[in-house]
């Protein structure tokens, strides 16, 4: 063999390899092309292995004309390979069976508690009066549980409380974010942050109760606290309506019924018109036109003194919010026990 007819044949099998790529319209019979002429024993990649068989002086000559030829088959192939996929493309896109405007499956997203979304909106709405959001621990002292808040040892309200205690003496699990108000005065005055002092401190609690139809021994408190100079009934019933306004989106009547808490004096219970009739009666209210909405009251003075303040010249409300039925009055759930259960067909629809 010698230059020429090495040359020759180069020729033959690189004309005969372009005309077998046009004759090749699917990725498939690309594919036999390239195994054909450029694969391991393939005819155009096997001219590399006769150069041994041509005279020395031509070698050199002849192996540029090999690796050229290769290289050119290589990129022709590569172009037929990216032409048949964009055809297979828009065949399959115009192809009557692919419909673009049919929806894909929707993957199922998670979503906030309704309890949680509820806590969320009230705390904006107090942080938009600014209010402060504060933060208590759910493993309490029992001096903070019971103590500051005008409880003594003796006193009825602590069985009432059916408290959780832990094996440390002293140490219990919260029954009430109330021991947040004492915890929250001290770290407001040694701040020295000005008056009024107001703020929110939403939370679990706890309770050793029989769990049934409206007990659980875990639930949601949001405490809420405002000190200051002459901070009266008034400023209370006040904060609540706008407060209300702010999770219910309307105004709502609301009325006080004396209640009775060891930490507030006087101590009240805040109804409001029944947020499902609107007062006409209903089975929601009980056919009375108001539902109740939270316990109340005046700071007692041992509590504003036990928060490190002065109860000759400061007064100050306090408000304890059940964000169960808080919620349960916000998305017209009769049962409690429904949006506690962490049942995910309740949850489901709270999307
Ligand atoms: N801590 C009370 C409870 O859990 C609720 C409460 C009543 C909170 C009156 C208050 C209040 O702040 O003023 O039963």
């Amino acid at each position: 063999m010698d230059l020429s007819s090495f040359r020759t044949e180069i020729a033959t099998l690189e004309n005969e390899c372009a005309a077998a790529l046009r004759g090749a319209g699917d990725l498939a019979s690309i594919e036999a092309v390239e195994r054909k002429y450029l694969g391991k024993s393939g005819t155009l990649k096997g001219m590399l292995a006769k150069l041994g068989a041509l005279p020395k002086e031509q070698k050199a000559e002849a192996g540029k004309l090999a690796n050229e030829a290769v290289k050119r088959a290589e990129a022709a192939l590569g172009e037929a390979r990216e032409r048949a996929q964009r055809a297979a493309l828009s065949a399959a896109i115009e192809d009557k069976g692919f419909d673009v405007t049919i929806p894909g499956p929707v993957p199922r997203t998670g979503s906030l508690h309704p309890v949680t979304r509820v806590r969320r909106e009230i705390e904006d709405q107090f942080a938009s009066m600014g209010y402060a959001i504060l933060d208590g621990p759910e493993v309490e002292l029992e001096h903070y549980n019971f103590d500051d808040l005008n409880t003594p040892p003796d006193h009825p309200a602590r069985e009432s409380m059916d408290t959780f205690w832990t094996t440390t003496p002293g140490l219990c699990m919260r029954s009430h974010t109330s021991p947040v108000q004492v915890r929250g005065m001290r770290w407001w005055r040694k701040q020295g942050f000005p008056l009024p002092m107001r703020a929110i401190a939403p939370g679990r609690v706890f309770r050793n109760e029989t769990v049934d139809a409206s007990h659980e021994h875990t639930f949601h408190q949001l405490e809420g606290i405002v000190v200051g100079h002459g901070i009266s009934i008034a400023n209370l019933r006040h904060s609540m309506r706008a407060a209300l306004r702010g999770v219910f989106g309307r105004d709502l009547e609301v009325r006080l019924r004396p209640g009775f808490f060891p930490f507030v004096e006087p101590g009240f219970e805040l109804d409001a018109r029944c947020t499902h009739c609107e007062g006409k009666g209903c089975a929601f209210c009980k056919y009375s036109g108001w539902v109740e909405l939270l316990p109340c009251g005046l700071v007692h003075p041992h509590v504003i003194d036990a928060g490190g303040f002065d109860s000759k010249q400061h007064t100050g409300f306090a408000f304890g919010l059940g964000l169960g039925r808080l919620t349960c009055l916000r998305h017209g759930i009769a049962d409690v026990r429904q949006i506690l259960s962490g049942d995910v067909r309740v949850l489901r629809s709270f999307p």
